[in-house]
């Protein structure tokens, strides 16, 4: 037997921390399940009256030598905590791309972490490697991208973004992933953009000069002979172009570029076509925005956060691709430690111990069926809808462009009070919380309408 250390710390006890195998503190342990259920529904998720921000000032972790009970705990992290947190449950937080999680992925979370597998091989998550697989699968077939698709699940939409990339290198030069050598690749993305684009060229060796951004009309859809003319371009100037992507749903103004025309395009310049649906990607649900995803089934692949307008809670996102061979080829990585014969996710993925998140993702998919998820897109395009009729109906606001989206950008057309004094004045009187980017040089506010009782302040 080994030998334990004789004393445990002082007031330590182990039945605090694991269920002991006698089950002598059982029920202990569910009271104590109940007291988190409580300080979720009590001090969380019924903050939708309370305001954005209630303490802003600083907090001091404390670690002590001694644990502290964790009832102790729970209370100071109702009385400390909560408070300091930005409180997206009040229906007029419309800043980003932050949902309220539905009810079931919240409980499924913490499902997710009492079961603890690790999708790093098949033999440490049989179940969830054949949920998660089936799962791409089905997202795939969603999207159109044909009957040899297949995916993985990400750590946000930036990871699944820089695979896109990564697989993309690989495929135009296979020989970058043995010697590191690679020879004049470009890749193409409109001005719109995510910024995971450039973070991408940094981590797979391109550099940031070699990420071309193409510009846009004024709602942010990239404009497709600039594209042309960019790409021929760059391979007058000796480079060779290898990845064009496609944005649905724009992070600033949730514009949908033309997928089947920039598709079209990658296609004949021999480039790797992507899809960026990290946000805009639940409008495949949406009839009345299906025929914008028209070209989908052209990309080589795509990405695709459920953890933004699909309100399942994070961490929930997916690089999907045509070609399963791709994504085995593009990482080309192999677990010795694991059996080699069963799939094993920790091969085709940046990251390798990964959550769960399948879990959560086909509990919420099962709670809300498909009619549920086209019931809540459609939804919150028209909460958004009476909020782009609200701003057209103030003589103090203007709408910057038509949305395309359940996103309205929006700024102020009073010469005395600029955008950035209005947006603080609607913070600090808790009527609305905005977010305040850059487009095309100016600055405006953006509301993302994801609350699905959304603009009861208007
Ligand atoms: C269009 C688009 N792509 C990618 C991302 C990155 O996703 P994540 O924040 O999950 O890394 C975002 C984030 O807002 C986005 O708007």
């Amino acid at each position: 037997m080994p030998e334990f250390p004789q004393n445990p710390p002082q007031k330590f006890s182990l039945d605090d921390h694991f269920l002991n195998p006698d089950r002598s503190n059982i029920e202990a342990i569910r009271k104590l399940g109940y007291q988190f259920v409580d300080l979720i529904v009590d001090s969380v998720l019924d903050s939708q009256n309370q305001s954005f921000v209630k303490d802003s000032s600083l907090f001091n972790i404390n670690i002590p030598k001694q644990g502290e009970s964790i009832l102790e705990i729970i209370q100071e992290v109702r009385s400390q905590i909560l408070p300091r947190t930005i409180n997206f449950h009040n229906p007029d937080y419309m800043g980003h791309m932050d949902s309220v999680p539905a009810m079931i992925t919240i409980w499924a979370d913490a499902l997710v972490s009492a079961i603890n597998n690790n999708m790093l091989s098949y033999e440490l998550a049989p179940i969830f490697t054949q949920m998660e697989a089936q799962l791409m699968q089905w997202f795939g077939n969603l999207f159109g991208l044909g009957s040899n698709c297949f995916g993985t699940m990400t750590a946000g939409g930036s990871l699944a973004n820089i695979s896109a990339l990564l697989l993309a290198r690989n495929w135009k030069q296979p020989q970058s992933r043995n010697s590191g050598n690679i020879n004049n690749l470009v890749a193409f993305v409109s001005e719109a953009a995510h910024t995971s684009f450039e973070k991408a060229m940094n981590v797979i060796g391109l550099g940031k000069e070699n990420l071309i951004r193409v510009a846009t009309n004024h709602r942010g859809e990239i404009i497709l002979e600039e594209l042309e003319l960019a790409i021929q371009k760059s391979i007058k100037a000796g480079k060779q172009p290898f990845f064009v992507a496609a944005i649905a749903g724009t992070t600033v103004t949730g514009a949908i570029d033309p997928i089947q025309a920039v598709g079209a395009i990658a296609k004949r310049y021999e480039c790797w076509f992507h899809v960026d649906a990290a946000y805009g990607g639940a409008g495949v649900f949406s009839p009345r925005l299906q025929p914008l995803f028209q070209g989908c089934n052209l990309a080589d692949s795509l990405t695709f956060n459920p953890q933004k307008w699909l309100w399942v809670a994070r961490t929930c996102a997916m690089l999907i691709v045509k070609e399963k061979q791709n994504l085995i080829d593009g990482f080309d990585s192999e677990l010795p430690y694991m059996d080699e014969q069963t799939l094993n996710f920790g091969n085709l993925n940046l990251q390798g111990t990964r959550r769960t998140d399948s879990l959560k993702l086909w509990m919420a998919l099962k709670a809300m069926g498909t009619s549920g998820c086209q019931y809540l897109v459609e939804r919150s395009l028209d909460l958004s809808e009476s909020l782009r009729q609200w701003v057209e109906l103030s003589p103090e606001l203007e709408l910057v462009c038509e949305p395309t989206l359940n996103i309205i950008c929006l700024k102020s057309q009073d010469p005395h009070f600029s955008t950035t004094k209005l947006r603080q004045q609607w913070i600090d009187d808790d009527k609305l919380w905005l977010s305040l980017p850059l487009w095309k040089g100016d600055r405006i506010l953006k509301a993302v309408v994801l609350h699905p009782y959304a603009g009861r302040s208007l």
